[in-house]
């Protein structure tokens, strides 16, 4: 796939959870929505962006060769590694893999298969901000509920002011030097890789998320992906 920007771009997919709390029976990226899986969605909506040249995606240590049939209509753009007990560890295996395929990348996005509802413009927005000169970007979303903090035995003891806070979702957008230093001090266990990077005192930036860039988590998430899907055809240019 060309790109038009200057700039050298990689994805990472981290795919190799199991899906615990969905409870699908299958790898929560190989569950199908209205007859596509999360991992083609979320790798086509990637592509569709015209902006990346490589997708590495995380596959369950236990299934790689059924996710790379399940990507194989998408052309050759994308390459499946065998994922990690965490997804820290899907991630640093998938980092490593597309250092080797494209050595001269200078951005690099990690995306969750569980997003693949994002919308092509965020996935753009996020690598027009790496284009633009920032370590780290991720896109985000203002808090909807009243946020309350409460002690040990739940009791609330102060309500927070939400106006500084946000909500996180992927793609998150690196300088590929920035993920690739976090990850080299990283820990075991980070929940995002933004984290990784602000620990190791770099700043992340945000753009703005978007409501169906949601985390398929449970069910309940998925008929609300299906619902959106089913009644709200986005345009053309926004589909994953
Ligand atoms: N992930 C991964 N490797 C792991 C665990 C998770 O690549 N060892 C990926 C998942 O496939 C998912 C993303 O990280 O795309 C976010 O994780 P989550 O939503 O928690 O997915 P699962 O771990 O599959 O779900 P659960 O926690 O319910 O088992
Ligand atoms: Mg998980």
């Amino acid at each position: 796939m060309s790109a038009p920007g200057s700039m050298r771009v990689v994805a990472l997919v981290p795919a190799a959870g199991s899906g615990r709390r969905l409870g699908a029976g299958v790898p929560k990226a190989l569950v199908p929505v209205l007859g596509e899986s999360l991992l083609v969605r979320a790798v086509r909506g990637l592509l569709n962006s015209g902006m990346i040249h490589h997708v590495v995606v995380a596959a369950p240590p236990e299934a790689p060769e059924e996710v790379r049939a399940e990507l194989n209509p998408l052309g050759p753009v994308a390459r499946v590694v065998p994922g990690g007990s965490d997804r820290t560890e899907s991630v640093r295996l998938a980092l490593a893999e597309a250092e080797r395929v494209v050595p001269d990348a200078g951005a690099v996005l990690v995306h969750d298969a569980a997003r693949a509802f994002t919308p092509v413009p965020v996935i753009q927005d996020v690598i027009r901000a790496v284009e633009g000169g920032a370590r780290a970007v991720v896109p985000v979303l203002p808090v909807a509920d009243t946020v309350k903090q409460v002690d040990s035995s739940q009791r609330v003891t102060a309500t927070v002011d939400r106006s500084h806070l946000r909500t996180v979702q992927t793609p998150q957008g690196f300088a590929v030097d920035t993920l690739r230093a976090a990850y080299d001090n990283a820990g075991d266990a980070a929940t995002d890789d933004a984290g990784l990077v602000e620990q190791a005192g770099e700043t992340v930036t945000t753009v703005p998320g978007h409501a169906h860039a949601l985390k398929i988590t449970t069910a309940f998430d998925l008929a609300i992906a299906e619902t959106v899907l089913a009644a709200e055809p986005v345009p053309e240019d926004d589909l994953p």
